[in-house]
């Protein structure tokens, strides 16, 4: 079962051949993992997050951000000595074999297309409220919003994703510069909402502290996981790294400590002013956020807490007194949102592209478009997808479900640097994940302590998931893996990027 693994050297000299294209130092790389990092999570979970833990969600962003730190030790470990892309899938082939490799890719599917979806419907929240407050207009929530939270379709959130698959398929590759300026944005409305809400904090917002246990705090660290998922992104640029051995740890753990310390700050920030006690329903009931009875016990307080926003840090500064600078943090969510769209979707045809290259997926998957050189289909597919995912469901099911695979993903990953310590002690690692043999299993008790702390109508997701993974596997995959063919070859031009000859938008 674990027999079929992909040789490392062989996938080592597939980087080689690529050094010539090394363009990213370590400051860009931390940009592209903060980039990729704040999104829907802080600007729209936080909400969700205060509705599972009260003013505990502190807690929950910090139990979150240590799990995050240590797999992000054991991911370093691995992007520097495989700098190469497909991230944990590519690991796990090497070291684990194909069958753990293939779930982690199917896991990767979770990730990255249910948290594009995630952050299209988080973008649809924060482009509602902007439109309501600059217009004052009122807009029929049953086209902006899914049947579970009170409405019947979120058309905006299937609109962006429409409009980003279109971005994709003609080739649109962020480029450093338009990176760093949404970085900037989102950094510039993060530190702006902290100046504005810390000076007017008051404790006595913070009591109850733990209105709903540590249960409610586990339940949130899980969901709020999501607002640190995306640094793993910078792991798969490695080949585009100039000296990974150094850069990639740098750009993986500064941009995850940056996150950390921002989403720390502006949870003070929301609680300490607004209080962030959960809603309850009749007979003191706690109730889930993303569904009908929360919708309902919202409408009867007309929306009147941070818990009901959609916009979680626009109401704040505007329950604070500062309605314009919160309309200000509205239009950089917005401006900034969709990349994260963007490097979740591409992270998706990237994933996607490996596999079917490797043979696991149908090799029409991998085709590339004539003229724009992207692979089309697979990217109009992840689209279509998206957009039906968005379309319907609210955005904290989304988040959890996308965690549930990224959670398998790192643990596979963590496991995977402790397997190749015993398997290939002597292969040069350009950086060793301090006390290995600790860090490792904390990482991995980490994500299954998360796992379990999510909703068990997203376990069973999971589970599910899972299952039409092994049975797609035995029924397609594996009598056609180029590796159980014994085709593996060196791709030498295309090992990691969709080939895309289109010079990205400056
Ligand atoms: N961490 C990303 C976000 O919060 C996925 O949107």
């Amino acid at each position: 079962m674990f027999g079929r693994v992909k040789s490392l050297d062989a996938i080592l000299a597939t980087a080689e051949k690529k050094s010539l294209h090394r363009t990213l130092g370590a400051f860009q790389l931390t940009m592209l993992g903060v980039g990729a990092v704040i999104g829907t999570g802080i600007f729209v979970l936080t909400a969700e997050a205060a509705q599972k833990a009260g003013p505990g969600m502190m807690l929950s962003f910090v139990i979150a951000g240590f799990v995050c730190a240590v797999a992000a030790l054991c991911y370093a470990e691995m992007a520097a000595m495989v700098p190469v892309s497909g991230s944990a899938y590519t690991y796990s082939y090497a070291v684990m074999g194909e069958l753990v490799a293939w779930m982690v890719g199917w896991a990767l599917i979770l990730e990255y297309a249910i948290a594009a979806g995630a952050v299209a419907v988080g973008w649809s929240g924060y482009m509602i409220g902007f439109v309501q407050n600059s217009f004052h207009v009122t807009v029929p929530l049953e086209f902006v919003r899914g049947p579970f939270d009170g409405g019947l379709i979120n058309l905006p959130a299937m609109a962006i994703a429409a409009v980003i698959t279109v971005l994709l398929v003609l080739g649109t590759k962020e480029s450093a510069t338009v990176n760093a300026i949404l970085v900037a944005i989102k950094i510039a409305a993060l530190s702006l909402f902290v100046a504005l809400t810390l000076p007017v904090i008051r404790s006595g917002h913070f009591v109850p502290f733990a209105p709903l246990g540590f249960t409610g705090i586990s339940g949130a660290a899980a969901s709020i996981f999501f607002a640190y998922v995306g640094f793993d992104a910078v792991s798969t640029a490695a080949e585009e790294t100039t000296n990974p051995q150094r850069n990639m740890p740098i750009g993986l753990i500064g941009s995850l400590a940056i996150c950390t310390v921002f989403y720390m700050l502006v949870a003070a920030g929301v609680i300490g002013t607004v209080g962030a006690q959960p809603v309850f329903g009749p007979g003191h009931v706690a109730l889930d956020p993303g569904t009908p009875a929360l919708s309902h016990a919202c409408s009867a307080i007309h929306d009147n807490a941070v818990v009901c926003s959609k916009e979680a840090l626009a109401w704040t500064l505007r329950q604070v007194g500062y309605p314009f600078v919160g309309w200000l943090v509205g239009a950089a969510a917005i401006l900034a949102l969709p990349s994260v769209i963007l490097m979740m979707m591409f992270g998706q045809t990237r994933i996607f592209f490996v596999m079917s290259r490797d043979g696991l997926l149908p090799e029409f998957f991998s085709k590339v478009h004539p003229k724009f050189h992207t692979p089309h289909v697979i990217t109009v597919l992840t689209g279509i997808f998206v957009a039906l995912f968005a379309a319907f469901f609210p955005v904290g099911l989304l988040a959890d479900v996308s965690n549930s695979g990224t959670l398998f993903a790192f643990a596979a990953v963590s496991i995977a640097v402790l397997v190749l310590r015993r398997t290939d002690a002597g292969r040069r690692r350009p950086f060793r994940t301090p006390a290995v043999w600790v860090i490792a299993p904390i990482s991995i008790a980490g994500c299954l302590y998360l796992f379990v702390s999510l909703s068990a109508a997203t376990m069973e997701l999971f589970v599910g998931w899972a299952l039409v993974g092994l049975v797609v596997y035995y029924a397609y995959s594996r009598s056609r893996s180029h590796v159980g063919r014994g085709l593996f070859e060196v791709h030498e031009e295309d090992s990691d990027l969709p080939p895309s000859s289109v010079p990205p938008i400056e």
